[in-house]
């Protein structure tokens, strides 16, 4: 089970350090660092948001208006990846986060 803290750190960590994980069509990955680090939070927040999950602190129009013109155009305004050209964002469990979870088990066995 994953919180909504555990979550938002996944998401800020993908924000700022990028991710390239996924092999998601043809091996294009996502750059980090287009945000500041300072924005990160408030960004996730909003992401998190689309799912319909909540942070303690609300994102902040500007975090808005930042996916809208930053994330958007590969994810959606809906944040479900343009139909599977990208990835989901508001999948119960986010793909980089159930690939580490079986890396883990596998490990762990
Ligand atoms: C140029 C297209 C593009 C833009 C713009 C972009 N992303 Fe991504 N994003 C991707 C791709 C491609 C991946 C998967 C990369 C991989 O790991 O292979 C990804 C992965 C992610 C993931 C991990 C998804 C998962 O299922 O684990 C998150 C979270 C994410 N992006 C959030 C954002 C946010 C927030 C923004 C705006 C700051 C953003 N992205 C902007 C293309 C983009």
């Amino acid at each position: 089970m994953q919180t909504v803290g555990y979550l938002k750190q996944y998401i800020i960590d993908v924000i700022n350090h990028g991710s390239k994980q996924l092999a998601f069509k043809s091996d294009e990955v996502m750059e980090g660092g287009i945000a500041l680090e300072e924005d990160a939070p408030k960004i996730a927040c909003y992401v998190l948001e689309l799912s319909g999950k909540k942070c303690k602190t609300p994102y902040s129009k500007d975090a808005a208006m930042y996916y809208s013109s930053n994330c958007a155009g590969c994810h959606g305004n809906d944040g479900k990846g343009l139909h599977g050209a990208y990835p989901d964002l508001t999948l119960p469990t986010l793909l980089g986060i159930k690939k580490k979870e079986t890396f883990l088990r596998r490990i762990l066995k």
